[in-house]
């Protein structure tokens, strides 16, 4: 199974960034756990982080071809792109959304996501944790669909 990981603007700075809220793991010793935590010789995780709506865009427009599960942190894309919906919208490959923190318990604007109505799932508020619990649940629905 193929998934991929997308992580929107300013996630590059995470364990530096607003750590109260986002915590002082960077995104480098993240996606490496998650690396060593799933990948296998049938399960293989790719990540790609950009602060560039177009460049997230492209990456889910080919991965209709090859990729069999999305998890996706929008970051602030999320309460602002409808690019980034109609792109989700255009290809055949499931999606978990992921936000850090509680998006519901910070500034109003935060609790709208323009991804949500079509995401399988959505996990905040979990920290970083988020990412597991959704690549758990990936892997999971993955092997019942293909059993
Ligand atoms: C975030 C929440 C967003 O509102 C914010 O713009 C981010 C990160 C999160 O992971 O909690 O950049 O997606």
């Amino acid at each position: 199974f193929k998934i991929l990981i997308l992580n929107g603007p300013n996630l590059n700075l995470l364990g530096t960034r607003e750590k109260k809220i986002y915590g002082t793991k960077s995104l480098n010793t993240l996606i490496n756990e998650l690396y060593t935590k799933f990948n296998q010789s049938n399960v293989k995780i790719t990540h790609l982080q950009s602060n560039a709506e177009h460049i997230l865009i492209e990456k889910i427009q080919k991965s209709n071809k090859n990729i069999d599960y999305i998890i996706i942190n929008p970051a602030a894309f999320a309460h602002t792109s409808i690019a980034l919906r109609d792109a989700l919208l255009s290809i055949n490959v499931p999606f978990i959304e992921v936000h850090i923190s509680n998006i519901y318990s910070r500034e109003k604007f935060r609790s709208h996501s323009w991804l949500s109505d079509i995401a399988q799932g959505i996990i905040c508020g979990f920290g970083t944790d988020g990412y597991y619990w959704a690549i758990k649940t990936a892997l999971k629905r993955l092997k019942k669909k293909h059993n």
